[in-house]
């Protein structure tokens, strides 16, 4: 006879996507690790105190029957005016908007059948406040996190990070956009507004009553999933009306596992002026805009010049070339271009348009692309505590299981190399070979939590080609990351801070089918 922890399990293993065959192997501590959390306040009185709720509902996302989906909202109990928005409509959360300096307090509420934790994905916060699935609660609890907001002006987000579930419940609705605004940036008087314009983009997969469709097996979970059909801030078919001046785009790539090669249709280079930890020293221009899952830019686009009633489109580029494995293809050859596994039509490294500018209106003034836009410290290796040694993260692949240095997630273990000192600054690598595997090689979209990095080189390793051209040429490299895609054969080498706050974090692939099967691990700062 089932006990009540049998029926619980196997409800949640059900909302999880994870089939029969898996529960009876589901660990007993995904269960322990549910239990009533001390709240992590760090302050008497917050600047900014705001109350959350996640919750399964319905949405129209189609033309016929509403979709389920698991949603944040939010609402403003207490500070300044506009920092909570919500996207009418949307299933994404309501986009957060908070200022450097701030004290903030967020009450979360878990109404979703399982456990849940909200991180704040980009924000250098203290352990109990970032969304370790460790502090994950129950359905029917409420949790408190509290941070003051340390990170530069920049395009961060925020999603559940459950155990074994981060996949599904971002799949599912489970995310949205934390802006933070500073007087660097506000000195610089961008495009605001109307002329501000967040775009979260998303691949989705509906069935004929219009639910979503998420893993259909192992071999998805491999690849990561991929949907047929592109949404931004939760919309299909998305058009953007626009007047004849410039604005700002603040995109991120919301996707479980799509690789996007953003492009303008006609042409027009792209003017990236932010990444993921915010603005770049100047505004850069690259022929289209590699990003992975997790991954942020921010595009400066000037409409005046262009006809009203005429239109462009932001696409994704076919992966062209000897394009590794990218996912969707995966064990399979290259892939591309066909039906894989059966749950794609729309295979990683296809061609297809991502939404429409339409320009509908004449507008007389205009604003100026500045020249200067940061200034940012680069480090240098020898400032390293280790220049001579980088901690190395070789990634790797192994039949149902993606790993790092060899190693799965385990909620709290830390290994000796995965300690780190408070307030030293390290040299990292990130190896992506795979002697044992390498016909299972792929591209993983590596996430370190905390402060963000900086990218020091990208280097192809000995007896592998420079394979990933069609993509590298999209790569941002400049000003500071808190993702990063390690192609097949190839180390990216970084430089981290590890400041400020003691406590245990995570690494993972941003993949969240890895993720989920456990290509995440733990770190350790220590004084
Ligand atoms: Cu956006 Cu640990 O994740
Ligand atoms: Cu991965």
């Amino acid at each position: 006879m089932n006990s009540f922890i049998d029926i619980k399990r196997r409800k949640f293993l059900q909302y999880a996507g994870i089939g029969t065959a898996t529960m009876a192997l589901a660990p007993n501590w995904l269960w322990a690790e549910a239990s009533p959390k001390n709240n992590a306040y760090l302050f008497s009185n917050p600047d900014v105190e705001i109350g959350m709720t996640a919750q399964v509902t319905e949405i129209p996302i189609l033309s016929g029957p509403p979709t389920e989906v698991w949603k944040f909202s939010a609402k403003l109990l207490n500070g300044p005016e506009g920092t909570v928005e919500e996207i009418p409509g949307s299933y994404l959360g309501p986009i957060l908007r908070l200022r450097k300096g701030q004290k903030v307090r967020i009450h979360f509420h878990n109404n979703v059948p399982g456990p849940c934790v909200v991180h704040q994905h980009g924000l250098h916060v203290p352990e109990k406040s970032d969304g370790h699935p460790h502090y994950a609660i129950d359905s029917g609890q409420t949790y408190s996190y509290d941070f003051q907001v340390l990170n530069r002006a920049g395009t961060y987000w925020y999603h559940s990070h459950t155990h074994r579930v981060t996949g599904h419940r971002v799949y599912f609705g489970l995310a949205g956009l934390l802006l933070v605004s500073d007087e660097e940036e506000r000195a610089l008087n961008l495009p605001g507004g109307d002329y501000e314009i967040p775009l979260v983009i998303q691949d989705r997969q509906f069935g004929n009553r219009n639910e979503l469709h998420y893993v259909h097996g192992m071999h998805d979970r491999m690849t990561g999933f991929l949907g047929d059909q592109i949404l931004v801030n939760g919309f299909p078919d998305f058009e953007l009306p626009v007047a004849t001046r410039a604005y700002r785009l603040r995109i991120l790539n919301g996707s479980n596992s799509r690789i996007y090669k953003l492009a303008w249709s006609d042409g027009t280079p792209m003017t990236v002026i932010a990444s993921d930890g915010g603005l770049l020293e100047k505004p850069e221009r690259y022929p289209y805009v590699t990003l992975a899952p997790a991954e942020r830019v921010e595009l400066w686009v000037d409409f005046s010049g262009r006809k009203v009633g005429s239109e462009i489109k932001l696409q994704s580029l076919p992966f062209s070339g000897a394009t590794p494995r990218m996912g969707g293809g995966m064990g399979r050859g290259h892939g591309r271009g066909r039906h894989g596994h059966g749950s794609s039509a729309l295979p990683n490294g296809a061609g297809f348009s991502i939404m429409k500018v339409r320009i509908v209106r004449k507008e007389e003034v205009n604003q100026k692309l500045p020249e200067r836009l940061s200034t940012i410290r680069s480090h240098q290796i020898q400032e390293a505590e280790n220049p001579d040694h980088p901690r190395t993260i070789r990634l790797s692949m192994r039949p149902h299981s993606p790993r790092l240095n060899g190693r799965s997630f385990r909620m709290t273990a830390v290994a000796d190399e995965e300690v780190f000192k408070l307030n030293s600054l390290q040299l990292m690598e990130f190896v992506n070979r795979d002697r044992r595997a390498r016909g299972m090689m792929m591209a993983h979209p590596m996430h370190i939590h905390g402060q963000p990095f900086q990218i020091v080189k990208r280097e192809v390793l000995p007896g592998f080609q420079q394979d990933y051209a069609t993509l590298s040429e999209g790569f941002i490299s400049s000003g500071w990351r808190d993702t990063v895609l390690v192609m097949p054969g190839e180390k990216v080498t970084l430089l981290k801070p590890f400041e400020d706050y003691e406590g245990l974090f995570l690494y993972h692939c941003h993949n969240t089918e890895h993720e989920d099967l456990d290509m995440m691990r733990n770190f350790q700062v220590r004084a």
